[in-house]
């Protein structure tokens, strides 16, 4: 199959991986656009930029690609995918209508009080009053969420009421030329899962599920991140877990969205809590995550471009169970010197090939350039996710922390206790 994936992060590099490494007869041919040096390797680059609609779907008739995989979601809200389908190509990703399940958290918000989705009770906010009275009626922790697109960092938790209402205020400020709107929610406890559900506007077909470690520090401690780190699986989580997703869900997400019109085609990622009062949504994104599609991807024995283009192309019913391999995989993110602040770039990163050489060990890019003497440099906050297989999760981290000693970044962090301990129920 010729597949042309879309983006550059450690995400992209993990489905290049996954896709170069299947058996498929004689491979498949791969691009991406932009893509970075890490997955250089294994595809053809296009110096594309991943918003240009027309550009992405001109690239795809140009290349005759039989797949279109698009990996963030700034494009996917900004209608990439529907320009690809227009140009009669199959993509893997939703339309920009059905990506505001991540685009908008109010949208979001009102599709699961339709479909009757577990998820914290909210209220939208336009005006400071507003905010000031949401805080007061749920109490601390407060929890105040940007309603657009903020790359995960828009989204405060503090027991500070003072500094809930800033990030409500800062929010408000941003957005004042286009409708402003924050989010101020109830509080949920207990641990975090990661299920991502492939969907072809109707059929639901989950993943195995995944934790991500969120902020930047050990200890759950400091600014949320990207992620900085994530696992998989998860002893600890209930058996029936991923069933229950799905039933009270995916499916009637899926479902709701078919029923206005606007299928969601694509990766549904359900951001998930696990309470005391059962499962709740933290949130939806429209797209594969990262750092968890390092790890899920890692241990998927099912061949991958099968399963996108099934879900591109209407097909996901005819497909065959998912096959896992028994591994555990652990991935750790190596940031640059001030993420999730304002980052330095421009330092070398050495030690790549090294790391890779030991056994069950790969290392995905994301932040990472080539400068002009092909030194390979830092360009970006989380440069690297290296990648843990082994026969469990305790092989898998000492695996990913023996990758991640070999690599050298100067000021680089990363934190120490991914997949330390587990959380109990
Ligand atoms: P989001 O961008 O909505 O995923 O939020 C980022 C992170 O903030 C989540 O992964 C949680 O750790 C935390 N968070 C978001 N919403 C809540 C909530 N209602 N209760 C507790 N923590 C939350
Ligand atoms: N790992 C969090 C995200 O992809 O949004």
């Amino acid at each position: 199959m010729r597949i042309l994936v879309v983006g550059s992060g450690a995400r992209e590099h993990a489905i290049v991986h996954a896709l170069h490494r299947e058996d498929a007869p004689e491979g498949h041919e791969l691009h991406a656009a932009p893509g970075n040096p890490g997955i250089a390797r294994l595809a053809t680059l296009h110096d594309v930029d991943p918003m240009d609609s027309r550009g992405v779907a001109g690239l795809a008739t140009e290349l005759g690609a039989d797949l279109v995989v698009v990996g963030p979601e700034a494009p996917l809200v900004a209608g990439v995918a529907d320009a690809v389908r227009e140009a009669g190509i199959a993509c893997f990703g939703p339309s920009a209508q059905a990506a505001a399940l991540e685009g908008s958290k109010a949208f979001a918000k009102d599709v699961m009080a339709a479909a009757g989705v577990p998820t914290a009770m909210a209220h939208v906010c336009t005006t400071e009053q507003q905010v000031v009275d949401a805080l007061d009626a749920f109490g601390p922790p407060y929890v105040v969420k940007d309603d657009g697109l903020a790359a995960g960092k828009g989204v405060v938790v503090t027991s500070d009421r003072d500094e809930a209402l800033a990030h409500a205020r800062a929010c408000l400020v941003r957005r004042a030329q286009d409708e402003a709107a924050v989010v101020i929610e109830e509080f949920l406890d207990g641990p975090e899962v990661s299920l991502f559900c492939l969907s072809d506007g109707t059929t639901v077909v989950p993943l195995a599920p995944a934790q991500d470690f969120k902020r930047a520090l050990d200890g759950d401690q400091g600014p949320n991140t990207g992620g900085m780190g994530a696992y998989s699986p998860l002893p600890w989580a209930p058996q029936d877990l991923v069933a229950e997703v799905v039933e009270r869900v995916a499916q009637p997400t899926v479902d709701e969205m078919h029923r206005r019109g606007t299928p969601f085609a694509g990766v549904l990622y359900c951001g998930l809590a696990l309470t005391s009062r059962g499962v709740r949504v933290i949130e939806f994104n429209a797209r594969f995550g990262d750092p968890e599609t390092q790890v899920v991807l890692a241990r998927l024995a099912t061949p991958l471009a099968e399963v996108l283009l099934a879900a591109a192309t209407g097909h996901l019913a005819d497909q065959p169970p998912l096959r896992w391999l028994d591994d555990a995989a652990v991935t750790v993110v190596l940031a640059a010197h001030g993420y999730p602040g304002t980052v330095r770039a421009g330092d070398e990163v050495a030690g790549v090939d090294d790391a890779e050489e030991l056994a069950g060990v790969h290392v995905l890019h994301a932040g990472t350039s080539a400068d002009d003497d092909g030194r390979l440099v830092s360009s970006g906050g989380r440069v690297l996710s290296v990648v843990g297989v082994g026969p469990d999760l305790a092989v898998a981290r000492e695996t990913a922390y023996a990758g991640l000693a070999l690599i050298e970044l100067r000021g680089a962090h990363h934190r120490s206790d991914i997949a330390a301990t587990m959380p109990t129920l």
